[in-house]
């Protein structure tokens, strides 16, 4: 029997006091994420049971810790960060590989009060740098391979304070700021006061890209434990013996909400594997660890479909009982074949950063139709609206924009500095994912396409916008444009259309040159995986370069309106 039951009966009895009830947790009361992970399941019995198995790019390396080492380590390291002068409301960036570090820093971070700001470890200076400098942040957690990135930047943030390695034991190679904090030699803190937030305490910072301007901070707080538990709950469907294993890095909302938040306010034990994408490594991991319930994404399905039928016969993953996925749209194909070759469809869900939690999904035991993201969670009110008026649309299969009421409690409560971009997220009191979709005659939603130039490259949101920046700053770029353009595993990748000043000549090493250069500065997924040269780029007559033009002439559609076009 599945956690939710039937969906359609929870529809009717549904409120978000179920999930309140569940945590022990009244309106008003303290609600503290880094308590409720920890704490709180000693206190139902279980600290003696794993929380997590961690397991290094090595695979012989392997930890353990249970829910009572996750308690003391994590009231370990927040009381180290209150001894630095960390309060309640500072943002603390977590900036490293997945080690048992990330998610014990976490948190603790959240056990003392303070805003926890995950940033994914393979960001270069320049992205890691806007981020900082937008949130303010007053210390890094890092780890020594990641400290030089931040010291490149360091003299042009003024409110950053300290930056800590987590892996400098001997405390030999430490630079300006920098102090060492390791967790097997710090005194271990057994009882510690954990910062009383509330509700509306401001709990993570999680950055996102859209179509202009620099990347946005995502305000999450406290109470999005309710929405993430329950989703988790009926969605992810954990239960008390299951192995979960949630694929996404923290860097990403992904690995909070639902590898961190999600499962350890079950009391569940969850695997983490630092390492990159290969598909023995990964069945492998499920062997091993014998994992029941797999949380991953479309771009890593379609790598393992790539792999091959052959690979998945040389392991036993018979453990796999629920599989789900996030991030891009999950074709048809995927889950017939994870149906037919592991024996167990993935469910797709669809969600944002800015909702904090699942909003459209599968529900176990729900008849899936492959390449449909699935109904709304209980107790939201979705609506598909047309994009002129903003009205909802009555229509059956009729496009719309995807909105919802703005009630859930994981929502995000503001745009960090930035409310004005926030506001224009609603209209008629609805708010605006910025997607596309339709809804079947049985309520199934169908993901068409974003409504915005962002590029969704294997769920990695990328704005052209911090691209084309990038992009001039390399000393032979005249002018860019960057677009997606199809591709088989990603679904989209980047691509940038450059023009180049005098002095320069195409040439090939040019392009590696500076696909190397973004990929440095912003991040892996953010470098053109292809540049191609022009003479001229298309503009309107005012000036503004038209990446719709170039969009289409990448994905073989029609070009459309081009009346206002300068140099056609
Ligand atoms: C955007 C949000 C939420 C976790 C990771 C992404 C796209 C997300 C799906 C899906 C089609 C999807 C949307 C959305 N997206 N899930 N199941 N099918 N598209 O969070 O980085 O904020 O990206 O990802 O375009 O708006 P994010």
């Amino acid at each position: 029997m599945s956690n939710i039951g039937s969906y359609d009966d929870r529809l009717k009895d549904f409120s978000w006091s179920i999930a309140e009830n569940e945590l022990g947790y009244k309106p008003g009361d303290t609600i503290n994420i880094g308590w409720y992970c920890t704490d709180r399941i000693c206190q139902l019995g279980k600290a003696d049971k794993t929380a997590l198995i961690w397991e290094g790019r090595d695979e012989a390396t392997t930890r353990k810790y249970t829910f009572n080492d996750l308690r003391i380590l994590s009231n370990t390291f927040g009381s180290f960060l209150s001894s630095l002068g960390i309060n309640n409301g500072d943002r603390v960036c977590l900036f490293m590989d997945k080690a048992p570090e990330l998610y014990i820093g976490f948190l603790g971070i959240l056990k003392i009060g303070a805003v926890a700001q995950p940033l994914f470890s393979a960001f270069g200076d320049e992205s890691l740098f806007v981020r900082l400098e937008n949130a303010g942040t007053k210390a890094v957690i890092t780890s020594r391979k990641h400290a030089p990135k931040v010291q490149k930047i360091l003299d042009k943030l003024p409110n950053l304070e300290h930056i800590i390695v987590v892996d400098d034991e001997g405390k030999k190679a430490l630079k300006p700021k920098e102090i060492a904090f390791s967790l097997d030699q710090a005194t271990p803190v057994e009882n510690f006061e954990v910062y009383p937030t509330t509700a509306e305490s401001h709990s993570l910072l999680h950055y996102t890209s859209g179509t202009t301007g620099q990347p946005k901070g995502v305000k999450h707080v406290h109470s999005s434990l309710i929405s993430q538990y329950l989703t988790t709950k009926w969605v992810l469907d954990l239960q008390e013996d299951d192995i979960y294993w949630c694929t996404a890095d923290p860097g990403w909302v992904t690995g909070t909400s639902y590898g961190i938040i999600g499962p350890w306010s079950l009391g569940v034990t969850q695997c983490v594997k630092d390492s990159g994408f290969s598909a023995e490594v990964w069945y492998r991991f499920i062997e091993k660890h014998k994992i029941s319930m797999w949380y991953s994404a479309p771009t890593a399905i379609r790598s393992l479909m790539k792999a091959g039928n052959e690979v998945v016969k040389q392991f036993d993953l018979t453990s796999l009982r629920h599989l789900a996925s996030v991030g891009e749209p999950l074709n048809a194909e995927a889950v017939v074949w994870s149906e037919r070759i592991i024996g167990k469809p993935f469910h797709d869900t669809y969600w944002q950063t800015e909702t904090g939690s699942m909003m459209i999904t599968n529900f176990p035991g729900m008849k899936i139709r492959p390449g449909s993201m699935g109904k709304a969670f209980p107790g939201l009110t979705p609506a598909l609206l047309d994009p002129d008026t903003f009205e909802p649309i009555t229509e059956i299969s009729k496009p719309g924009l995807i909105a919802f009421r703005y009630d859930w409690p994981a929502r995000m409560r503001t745009y960090w500095n930035n409310q004005q971009t926030f506001d224009k997220k609603f209209k008629n009191g609805w708010y605006i994912t910025g997607d596309r979709s339709t809804i079947d005659k049985d309520g199934y939603f169908w993901f068409i396409g974003r409504d915005d130039d962002v590029i969704n490259t294997g769920g990695h949101l990328i704005s052209p916008f911090e691209v084309e920046s990038a992009l001039l700053e390399h000393e032979a770029v005249a002018e860019s444009a960057v677009v997606s353009k199809p591709d088989e595993i990603n679904m989209e990748v980047v691509k940038a259309f450059v023009t180049l000043k005098p002095g320069f000549d195409p040439s090939q090493e040019l392009e590696l040159e500076i696909m190397n250069f973004i990929r440095k500065k912003l991040s892996p997924f953010a470098m053109p995986q292809e540049i191609e040269y022009m003479d001229l780029l298309p503009k309107t007559r005012s000036g503004k370069i038209m990446r719709r033009v170039l969009h289409a002439k990448e994905w073989g559609e029609e070009i459309g309106d081009i009346s206002t076009l300068e140099n056609d």
